[in-house]
């Protein structure tokens, strides 16, 4: 018997969108048969391995990674991390992906303390009420402009993820100087203080926006993924390793396309920029795994980008409002028809490595020790949501959205785009 995906969703008692996802992290372990029109037909065996991983995942509260290990037998070459002694430092802790990345880590992966790094103290008030007052939790007011403090805040830690940044692009736009100091500059004391204290491992938040950019937003991440490539060449040979973990907005983020057109769906009649509009998709739980997958393979100046399927805004219309009428308004000022998450310059050094691409660092000084069963992407890779393999069809978006309450904890509060009253993936 061969099961839809659908069905094994039902099987499991798992959203659609779980399952997905599953089947990118386990690609080496789920084998599905793929029909002529593409659609996925899973095998008994492949059911029996979705339950082993939800078991695993749901019940035991593992990581994707130890549960890709558990499947496959350990990977020797690059042990899997143990968190359980490592303190870590989350500048943007408060935010939409520093609190999920504490979610996740406090829930599973038992780290001895993790460090909040943010200027604004209700903000932190708020999150140690949410996290129940976590003893492994410490708040820590700074601002990533100051250099002294970032230097006392990083003293005795393992890893730091830098997370805080300036994402607005109306804002950027409007305060260029103050999108500098704090997404350049930013990065810049950020690097400095890590390497000063002692830190291992230094993991940067970066954009799609920083692909080809059209805004102040995009060039200041750009600014900041090349400072942290860069960075390596000041922390010496066995000093602190510098890397960046760079995905797209987060679909059904706060702000984003999705609760938009849920919301346009009553009026009868929903905006679209442009219809030949593509978007990559992926959810804040996947973005934390690939943090965290980083943090194991990088040996510094690597930029890791997911392996993620792409929708149609077409398709998504279709899913969500297909009695509605469709108003087109035009594509705006800084907004692109398709999300590139590599670009031309940069895909000569892009490998595919463990669902991931990881674009390597060109330092002539640079000796690769881990992805050794990596594959070279041909000679002009880009990774743009128009050009991608894989695409969620209109049914899988319809089971993705409306599961979506259900998975509100899987969700940013934000996105990393500008004006969130029109139509935009
Ligand atoms: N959300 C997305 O869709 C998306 C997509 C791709 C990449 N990213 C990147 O992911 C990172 C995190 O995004 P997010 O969605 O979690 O952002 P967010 O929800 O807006 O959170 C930003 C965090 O940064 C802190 N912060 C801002 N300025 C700071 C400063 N000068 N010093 C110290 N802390 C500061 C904020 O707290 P205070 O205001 O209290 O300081 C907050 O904790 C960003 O680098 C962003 O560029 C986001």
């Amino acid at each position: 018997m061969k099961y839809r995906i659908k069905e094994v969703g039902l099987e499991l008692g798992v959203p659609v969108s779980t399952i997905r996802y599953w089947q990118k992290e386990f690609a080496d372990f789920i084998n599905p048969e793929k029909t002529d029109g593409g659609q996925r037909r899973y095998s008994q065996q492949d059911l029996e391995t979705f339950l082993q991983i939800k078991e695993q995942v749901y019940k035991q509260k593992r990581s994707i990674e130890s549960v890709r290990e558990t499947l496959k037998g350990s990977d020797s070459s690059c042990p899997d991390i143990d968190w359980s002694d490592k303190t870590i430092l989350i500048t943007g802790g408060t935010g939409s992906f520093g609190k999920h990345f504490c979610h996740y880590l406090l829930d599973r992966l038992n780290p001895k303390a993790i460090r909040i790094y943010s200027r604004d103290e209700l903000k932190q008030h708020e999150m140690r009420i949410e996290f129940k007052d976590d003893e492994r939790l410490r708040f820590l007011i700074g601002d990533v402009r100051d250099g002294e403090r970032l230097l006392r805040a990083m003293r005795g830690v393992d890893m730091v993820v830098h997370a805080a940044a300036l994402k607005q692009v109306p804002a950027c736009e409007y305060n260029p100087f103050e999108a500098v100091k704090t997404n350049v500059h930013g990065a810049q004391n950020v690097i400095n203080a890590a390497i000063d204290a002692g830190v291992k491992k230094v993991i940067a938040l970066s954009t799609d926006k920083a692909v080809n950019p059209v805004n102040l937003y995009g060039a200041t991440k750009l600014c900041s993924d090349k400072l942290f490539v860069q960075g390596n060449a000041y922390a010496g040979a066995e000093g602190t390793c510098f890397a960046c973990v760079r995905y797209g907005n987060v679909i059904g983020s706060r702000g984003s396309v999705i609760p938009l057109f849920l919301q346009q769906k009553e009026s009868g009649t929903i905006t679209i920029t442009d219809e030949r509009m593509t978007r990559f998709w992926i959810t804040l739980d996947h973005a934390v795994e690939l943090v965290l997958q980083g943090f194991r393979y990088m040996e510094g100046g690597e930029i890791f980008v997911p392996n993620i399927p792409s929708m149609r805004i077409m398709d998504l219309a279709e899913a969500i409002a297909p009695e509605c009428a469709v108003k087109h308004i035009g594509i705006r000022d800084g907004e692109k028809l398709h999300e590139a998450l590599t670009g031309e310059d940069e895909g000569r050094n892009t490998y595919k490595y463990k669902g991931m691409y990881v674009v390597m660092p060109s330092h002539s000084w640079w000796k690769r020790k881990n992805y050794v069963e990596a594959v070279k992407m041909p000679e002009g890779f880009v990774y743009t949501s128009d050009a991608n393999e894989e695409w969620l069809t209109v049914d899988e978006l319809r089971q993705i959205v409306f599961g979506e309450a259900e998975q509100k904890d899987n969700r940013a509060t934000d996105v990393d785009h500008g004006v969130p009253a029109r139509a935009v993936a």
